[in-house]
């Protein structure tokens, strides 16, 4: 396990609840309200631990990156105030399904531009040591991470 792998496998995770989600039934409100905390509880970790431990680390030691992480924080930011929204929000309200599908817009461009343009030069700058040490201080801090979003540091930056 390194910590690139770990990060996807969270994302792939993530991705099928998304799915689950799309082929909920309209009016499946308990089964979509399941989905949506268990897309809370994974998301909620998902960002604190990179937040917490891969971002920082890759800003000092692949400096190069740092745009892409600041952009990152931006992305994560707006989505933990989403996950907020979303906790305390009606399955029955009318904004409920509008407010989960820009959630998942938002996560699946984020994914893609962690996945495809910039992970690849974590890995090639950090190296496969680096990145199997990073993964078990991550393993570790996923069973301290709040299940609150706002917990989240990008919550309130
Ligand atoms: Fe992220
Ligand atoms: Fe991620």
């Amino acid at each position: 396990m390194d910590a690139i792998v770990l990060l996807k496998e969270d994302h792939k995770t993530v991705e099928k609840l998304f799915k689950q989600f799309e082929k909920a039934g309209e009016d499946a409100y308990a089964e979509k309200r399941k989905l949506v905390d268990q897309i809370i509880e994974e998301l909620t970790a998902h960002t604190y631990i990179e937040e917490e431990i891969f971002y920082p680390t890759v800003r000092a030691e692949a400096p190069e990156v740092s745009e892409h992480v600041l952009e990152s924080i931006e992305e994560h930011h707006v989505v933990v105030w989403m996950l907020s929204e979303l906790k305390n929000l009606d399955p029955r309200d009318e904004r409920f399904d509008a407010k989960v599908t820009v959630l998942m817009e938002n996560v699946r461009h984020h994914v893609e531009e962690e996945e495809n343009e910039w992970f690849p030069e974590v890995r090639k700058a950090m190296g496969r040591n680096r990145l199997q040490e990073l993964s078990d201080q991550m393993a570790k801090a996923k069973g301290k991470a709040p299940d609150e979003p706002l917990a989240v540091p990008s919550a309130k930056q």
